[in-house]
């Protein structure tokens, strides 16, 4: 698939089909992800590939907080579903520790931000579906996956099969008068 035009036409995916993810699949997607850019190369991200049933539900079980959604008019998370029925959660964390902080500027986000980017587009190519999903039960989570205090979490990536084929539009983008400037600010 040509690069822009799996920019343009990757979409978050949030229903998937039984089929399974073939382990070569999976196995090329982490690979793309290894290759991302990071702070001094220091690749502090780290991922747990969840594959159990029971896990996964407790996953999409866990992706609901109130707070947040309410204001959307969402009573969960759009994404809960799907995280039970991908063949595959990808939990995608961060060792804070393994990069760097520079005037408030917490690099590790930054790290796992393109390397979850690499991760979506990469499912896109290899004719996969994903969503990036960024709100979940922080604690709970941990606790599940044994994630240590130290490690962040950072999202968390349904992948499989899309249950619709159908190609979606998906959300508008602001207008490039909205987000570049010329030269200076404003
Ligand atoms: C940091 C981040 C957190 C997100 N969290 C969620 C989430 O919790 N649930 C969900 O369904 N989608 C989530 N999304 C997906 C966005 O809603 C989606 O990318 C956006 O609406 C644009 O749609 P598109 O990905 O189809 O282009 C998240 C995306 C990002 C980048």
């Amino acid at each position: 698939m040509e690069l822009f035009e799996a920019i343009r036409n990757r979409r978050s995916v949030r229903r998937f089909s039984d089929r399974p993810v073939e382990d070569e699949k999976l196995q090329a997607l982490l690979e793309a992800v290894r290759m991302s850019p990071s702070w001094a190369n220091m690749q502090c991200w780290r991922f747990v590939v969840v594959r159990d049933v029971r896990t996964r539900e407790t996953i999409s079980e866990l992706s609901y907080v109130e707070s947040f959604f309410a204001p959307k008019g969402y009573k969960v998370n759009p994404s809960k579903k799907g995280l039970a029925e991908a063949p595959v959660v990808i939990v995608a964390c961060a060792d804070p520790s393994q990069s760097g902080v520079i005037w408030d500027q917490q690099y590790y986000l930054t790290d796992t931000g393109i390397a979850s980017q690499t991760l979506m587009l990469a499912a896109h190519g290899l004719g996969l579906g994903t969503v990036f999903v960024g709100v979940f039960d922080d604690p709970k989570l941990r606790g599940l996956l044994n994630i240590p205090p130290g490690i962040r979490i950072v999202g968390l990536f349904p992948v499989g099969y899309p249950l619709d084929e159908t190609k979606k539009e998906g959300p508008p983008r602001k207008p490039m008068s909205e987000i570049v400037f010329s030269e200076k600010w404003g």
